[in-house]
């Protein structure tokens, strides 16, 4: 123990959430996709077993990185590919943050970027949101050794955005680069990809796992300018992505028609969802992403939590010191979220 680094011994390490592997409950707590993905991504994951797992994949992952760069409006050299948005968060947070150096990201928000900067020997600055969500100056102030800072967009746990012009905002005020991190986008009105080709300073990353229903395949991108990517390219892993989720992320993204029907199923869902708490007392906040967070000002919402888990609806229950607590239920099909609401109705 004593040869560890002392960074690593002081942190105490990301927590994922539950996630049961056996047995049958109700998965709301991780925002995953309540359907299965495009039929086309396990056709092609059989072709690339057919062909062998012998060789070592592409290290670059250009079939994907061709479909997603038409889609997006770029060359394939504004991509770089990871195993899941996790690893791209990884692999810029080592380009970009150094021991000592400062990291900001807003709160209540993903834990991982405190993680990752704790890993670097550097310094997590979280700035907090204002009630409505929104993001006041302080998040654009300069300080010195501040070398990079991250914004989910729309944002974990409540589901809610900056518009792009004030991410434009921001990032013009900020003295180091901007993360806008949607890993949500693809169930929001609005995204921010079009700014990468404005400014350096801008970069977007994107996850499969959510809009794709590929969490367990894990693949994620970042979207950013050719000399940035050149820059990460020599941080990651030889072989971050294998041969299997580069045939199975490409098949996905070439089904732009499942897209869109998962969509329209998330978002009407969701609707369902927010109403339903709303109707229960909870203050539930407007949501672009695929899960809602409910407070509730006159009812403690931990023991729902619980009550739910012992009846095998699995939801999460964020507590944030100086913030406040709340429940945050991933959108699943029409039936999980009535199997949720009628058993909160006997509850609240
Ligand atoms: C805001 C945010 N960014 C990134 C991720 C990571 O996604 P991936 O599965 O692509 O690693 C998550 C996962 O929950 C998330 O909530």
């Amino acid at each position: 123990m004593s040869y560890i680094r002392p960074e690593i011994l002081a942190m105490q390490g990301y927590v994922p959430g539950e996630q049961p592997q056996e047995g049958s409950v109700v998965k709301l707590n991780t925002n995953e996709n309540p359907y299965p993905s495009s039929p086309a991504v396990q056709r092609a994951i059989g072709r690339a077993i057919q062909m062998g797992l012998q060789k070592y994949p592409d290290p670059m992952a250009n079939a994907f990185r061709q479909r997603a760069a038409q889609l997006l409006g770029v060359e394939p050299n504004w991509i770089l590919c990871g195993n899941g948005s996790d690893d791209i968060l990884t692999i810029v947070t080592r380009a970009f943050v150094g021991q000592g150096d400062l990291l900001r990201l807003p709160h209540p928000s993903y834990i991982l970027y405190k993680t990752l900067a704790q890993l670097q020997g550097a310094t997590a600055e979280e700035v907090y949101f204002q009630k409505d969500w929104s993001l006041d100056d302080d998040f654009l102030r300069p300080k010195p050794r501040l070398k990079l800072a991250y914004l989910p967009n729309p944002n974990s746990p409540s589901g809610t955005m900056i518009s792009p012009q004030r991410i434009r905002e921001i990032a013009a005020a900020l003295p180091c680069p901007l993360v806008v991190d949607e890993a949500y986008v693809d169930f929001a009105d609005t995204n921010c990809a079009a700014l990468v080709k404005e400014t350096d300073k801008i970069m977007v990353t994107r996850s499969l796992s959510k809009s794709y229903a590929l969490a367990g395949l894990r693949f994620g991108y970042i979207v950013a300018q050719p000399p940035v990517i050149e820059q990460l390219e020599k941080v990651k892993d030889s072989y971050n992505c294998d041969a299997l989720s580069i045939a199975g992320a490409t098949a996905a993204i070439d089904d732009q028609a499942w897209l869109a029907d998962n969509q329209a199923k998330v978002r009407a869902s969701r609707d369902r969802l927010t109403a339903g708490m709303r109707a229960l007392g909870f203050a539930t906040v407007d949501s672009q992403a695929n899960f809602v967070w409910n407070p509730h000002h006159s009812v403690p919402v931990k023991p729902l939590y619980e009550q739910l888990k012992a009846a095998g609806v699995l939801v999460r229950y964020m507590d944030y010191p100086g913030w406040g607590d709340g429940l945050r239920i991933s959108v699943g099909t029409n039936d999980q979220i009535e199997t949720c609401l009628s058993l909160l109705r006997g509850m609240v």
